[in-house]
Parts: C-alpha cells; structure tokens; sequence
C-alpha cells in the first residue's frame, strides 16, 4: 500500500525521552503493572489513547487567542453551536467539558432504574453510566463484530434480529433509548454503514424509541462509508455526516476524538423538552449552557477542529496510518484484529499469548511486556476491563474478545515512529512464550482497569 506522505508540516515539536529497560522494568513493577500508572514522561511511543491526544493545528491555536471568556453568552459559543449544527444537524447543541458527562447528563434525564440500553456495543464509560443510573446495558453488534478473524467492512454494525428480539422481550417501556457508537471503539474502531444505521432507525422508529449516537468518531466512521459503502464515493465527509445524523434523534459526543482537542464534548439532541431536562442538570453540574464546562477558548478549538475533521486528505491519511501500522504486523504474522478500524490497531491477545489463560489478564500481560521491552504505553480491552461477577451464579463472565489496543493519536506520531512500534512488536512476538500472566492484588469497585495493581505470577 501506497502510504500518503503527511498532509501537515510540523511547526512545535515535544522531546520524547529515552529509558532504558531496566529502569521501565522497574517502574512498570512500582507501577502495580499497570501503565495508567506510568509518568507519561516516561513513555517513549504513548498509544494509550487517541483521546485528547491530538495535535492541533495552528489555525486552532490561533483561535485561542480569541477566546471570549464571558460567562453568558461567549461568541465562540455561537461558532461551536453554528459548527455543530451545520455538520452534525441536531436542533439543541449542549457543551460539556468531555463525552462521559455528555452521557452521564443524558441518561441522568432519560433512564429509570431497570431500564435496558442496546448499543453495537457499550464504550466502559457509557456502559459505567448506564448501570449507574440503574440501567442494562446491552451490546447487540452483528456476530462477525465478535471474531477478530473475520474481514467485513462494518463489523460495527448493529444486528437488527437481536435489536427487534430486545425490543419484543424487554418491550418499548424498558428501552427509553437505542445507542449505535461510531466507529465502534470496543469491538476495534470498526463502522456502522449506512445502511444498517437506516435499519436500526427504522426499526427503533416503529416503537417510537429514540435513537442516539455515541458520536467521537463519527468523521472516521463517514470516511469508511464514502471508501466502501455503494453510493457514497462522490458525496462529502461533510454530505455523509449529515445523511448519518439525519436518522437520530441527538449524540453524545467525545471532541477529544474527531473535534481534534485536547478537551470537549458535547450533547446534541432534537427534542426540546429533553434538552431543557438536560440544561438544567448541567447547570448544576458543569457550568452556564454556553460554556458548559470549557473556557472560551476551548469552545473556539472545538469548531475550528470539527471542520479540519472533514478534509478529506486529513482522514485519508489518518485511515492510512492506522492501516499502515497493521499491515506490517499481518505480514509478520502478528494476530490483529481485521480489518483495521479507524484509531487503532488491535492485537488479538488470545491467539498472541495463547499460553496464558483469560482468568491471568493475557490482554494486560501483553501491554506490560509492550512497555518493558520498548517503552510503548497501549491498553488492555478484555478481562481486565471488562470480566465481572454474574449477579446471579456469582461466577466470573469473560468478555468474547481479549484485546490489546494501539491507539493512534492524530496528527502526532511520524511514519518512522509507527516503523519503530512495528518493529519492537514482531521482536516480542517472537519471544512471546516468556510473558508471564498476571494476578489482580487491588481492583476498585467500578471502572477497575484504570487504577487495578496486579503482580506478575
Ligand atoms: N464513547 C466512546 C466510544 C469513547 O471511546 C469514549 C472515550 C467515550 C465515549 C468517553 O469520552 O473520554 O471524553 O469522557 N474513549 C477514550 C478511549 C477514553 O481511550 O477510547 P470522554
């Protein structure tokens, strides 16, 4: 594959600092192995996250110095909230200071306890703040979504057999809202086509249930159409944004993915009387509703970022990148999820380390060997993340996939760095039988990846 040359100049540049192996062996073990613990300054290659990790552009950082910081009615306000609704189209535009309270303010006005949530599948966040609010959070991606083997261009897709099953068996009353998250971050920043989004909407539509995206990386997911989806190859980014927006009923949204800033969210939503639930309770908890949580100057990043977002030579080339990076690992042999979603690469931990069982964190093993032999900070996506206790047998449930998640944040790392992650993985691959398996000696009760200790066993 032709690999695109950067469609940037770099005009800042951050030293990244060396370590040694010995000292990160020693630090990744004061760490509890677990790399949330690590000092970023001691991250060579940091793939942790693509969130709130981007660079921006210098347009953006000029347009921070016209933040307007009034409390009430901000002019970068009015340019997010214009911004947002030319390209996204919902009626109601709501800042807030990052996705999670976006979804902790929407299901805060719309749940009930007992209530049941469908998504593709459910990010740890949203699934948090369902079951926060006493919800059931149910992932209902189509089948192929589940095998990291199984090429299909939008594993991300919803199942509509499983959607009308949970509606007939949990009944409209129960399902005060249907999630679709584009791309779908948790089963490998895979799309959702067009045409299953039509679907799903149509489906939802029928039983008068209201349709929402967990929108973060929803141009990602627009360039996938337009590359693979009949009918779409002549139309915009932009276009196929509002097409896919035009079926929901309002997002929740993370800018920290596709608004290319390094803090920001937003909720968009239609209906009136929801939006005024909502406004309320940000109010009390993130701020006025024209800055909801940000300054102004953030505000400003945020619209300025969602229209860079759109070019089309931004997204070929961050699609690319993405591939690029695991096209070298499929050539080494190194198991991958396939196809490559749009963030991200994701090593398939089960078939890497197929020595150590699920119940001793393979996912987590792997990120811990990524850091000691070559600096390189990812996150585990499986048992540690998400196995818990079955509220009734009491017994360990295991999640479908084990997953170790490189995570390319935008417009920040060079070709050469991702040559250099490449290399480092197809030697730890080769020595894989040495990693060890892991034991759990701290977890908090909720959200436990992010603090967990464990020892090496
Ligand atoms: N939804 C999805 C699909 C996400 O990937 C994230 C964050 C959120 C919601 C929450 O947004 O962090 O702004 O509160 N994902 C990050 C990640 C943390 O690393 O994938 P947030």
């Amino acid at each position: 594959m032709q690999f695109p040359a950067e469609p940037f100049k770099i005009k800042v540049v951050e030293p990244i600092n060396r370590t040694t192996r010995e000292e990160r062996a020693k630090l990744i073990e004061e760490a509890g192995f677990n790399v949330f613990a690590i000092p970023a300054e001691k991250i060579m290659i940091d793939l942790l996250t693509d969130s709130g990790t981007s660079a921006m552009s210098d347009n953006q950082w000029a347009g921070m110095m016209i933040g307007d910081e009034s409390y009430a009615g901000s002019r970068n306000y009015f340019h997010f909230e214009k911004t947002i609704k030319s390209i996204f189209g919902f009626k109601n535009v709501i800042p807030t200071h990052q996705g999670r309270v976006a979804e902790n303010l929407l299901f805060s006005v719309m749940l009930k306890p007992g209530d049941v949530v469908p998504n593709n599948i459910h990010f740890d966040t949203t699934r948090a703040n369902v079951e926060h609010k006493g919800g059931q959070p149910l992932d209902l991606v189509i089948d192929e979504g589940l095998d990291p083997t199984y090429d299909h261009p939008f594993k991300g897709n919803m199942d509509i057999e499983k959607l009308k099953n949970a509606i007939r068996k949990y009944g409209k009353e129960r399902i005060p809202l249907v999630m679709l998250t584009v791309t779908n971050n948790s089963g490998g920043g895979q799309p959702v086509s067009m045409e299953n989004i039509r679907q799903v909407s149509r489906t939802v539509k029928k039983h008068g249930i209201p349709l929402f995206f967990d929108a973060c990386r929803f141009a990602e997911n627009c360039y996938f159409i337009k590359q693979r989806e009949q009918g779409y190859r002549d139309k915009s980014i932009s276009d196929v944004a509002l097409e896919m927006f035009s079926y929901a009923d309002g997002c929740t949204m993370s800018a920290k993915k596709d608004g290319l800033v390094n803090m920001g969210g937003f909720l968009g939503v239609n209906d009136d009387r929801i939006a005024q639930n909502i406004t309320n309770l940000l109010i009390l908890m993130e701020g006025f509703p024209t800055y909801g949580g940000l300054s102004g100057r953030d505000l400003e990043a945020v619209a300025r970022g969602l229209k860079e977002v759109l070019n089309i030579d931004y997204l070929h080339y961050r699609v690319s990148q993405v591939r690029y990076l695991g096209d070298l690992l499929t050539k080494a042999g190194v198991p991958i999820v396939k196809p490559t979603g749009g963030h991200a690469v994701y090593l398939n931990a089960k078939e890497f380390l197929p020595h150590i069982p699920q119940e001793q964190f393979p996912g987590q093993a792997l990120t811990v060997s990524l850091y000691r032999e070559a600096g390189i900070r990812a996150v585990e996506i499986g048992s540690l993340m998400f196995a818990h206790k079955d509220a009734e047998t009491g017994k360990m449930i295991y999640p479908e996939l084990e997953l170790v998640r490189l995570a390319i944040p935008r417009r920040v790392y060079t070709m050469q760095h991702i040559n250099y992650v490449a290399g480092a993985i197809v030697e730890i691959f080769k020595s894989r039988d040495k990693i060890r398996g892991l034991q759990i000696i701290y977890e908090a009760p909720v959200l436990r990846h992010f603090t967990a200790k464990l020892k090496e066993i």
